[in-house]
């Protein structure tokens, strides 16, 4: 058994990485992380999830066009929507920079190892019945979650960097991967070397989030103060988007 201070650091040291260096990542790390990522929990032990590892540097090429032509330009436009101080910390800046934003969203290009986490969605029906019931609680979603910081905190553990690139279209992907229908993409995880350290993890006050035997309405955040809100959880995210 691991110790508290241990796994503290450990998931402090688990950032989202946007910039790797290329060095190579032994194959036994690999399944390392994958080996280790498993254990996940998942709803009714569904186990959902499957890898591709993609190492080879045309279809790493190929993965990132698909994300540039679909995601990217998807998410850089829609998000033109909000006043800019509110943007996602990675998209605030006007669309005449759309290429410093693309340089923040795609930071993974240079990372050696991309691991395709793909899910069945057959196999969500592995869990009880009447969680498909719940929309607010997407079996799968939650289940592909918890994998998602699994392999993270494995690559964090081999002194490696990882991230979580959503992807919302799966037609460029499947073209590159070959995976069959029904299974979809769920994320691309880069691994590889950190090529910059973000420095410490920027969270909210533990106290702001905690209530003790009751609701402590003293903490309850207002309507009229959710702009507030946003600008701070902006300020606290944008510096893991310096690249
Ligand atoms: C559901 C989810 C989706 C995310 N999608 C992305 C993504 O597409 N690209 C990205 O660079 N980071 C993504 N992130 C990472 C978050 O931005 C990051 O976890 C957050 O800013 C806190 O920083 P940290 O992970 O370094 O502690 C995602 C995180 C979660 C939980």
């Amino acid at each position: 058994m691991t110790n508290y201070d241990d796994f503290l650091e450990l998931v402090k040291y688990r950032r989202s990485i946007r910039k790797y260096r290329p060095d190579p990542v032994p194959d036994d790390y690999i399944i390392k992380i994958l080996d280790a990522a498993r254990y996940a929990m998942s709803g009714g032990n569904s186990q959902p999830w499957e890898f591709i590892v993609v190492k080879d540097s045309a279809t790493r090429k190929k993965l990132y066009d698909a994300y540039v032509e679909g995601d990217f330009e998807k998410m850089l436009n829609i998000e033109q929507m909000r006043v800019i101080d509110y943007r996602h910390p990675g998209l605030r800046i006007p669309y005449e920079e759309r290429d410093k934003a693309l340089a923040m969203a795609t930071g993974w290009k240079e990372a050696p190892v991309i691991i395709a986490v793909l899910k069945d969605p057959r196999k969500q029906w592995g869990s009880v019945l009447v969680a498909h019931e719940r929309p607010d609680l997407a079996v799968l979603a939650a289940t592909m979650g918890h994998l998602s910081m699994m392999l993270q905190l494995a690559a964090a553990s081999l002194g490696l960097g990882s991230n979580r690139v959503d992807v919302s279209v799966q037609a460029p992907y499947r073209a590159v991967l070959g995976y069959p229908e029904p299974l979809l993409l769920d994320i691309l995880v880069p691994i590889g070397y950190r090529a910059t350290e973000p420095g410490p993890p920027h969270r909210l006050n533990l106290d702001e989030q905690v209530h003790h035997e009751k609701y402590d309405m003293s903490k309850y955040m207002q309507h009229k103060d959710f702009l507030k809100y946003i600008e701070r959880i902006r300020v606290l995210g944008q510096p893991g988007y310096q690249v």
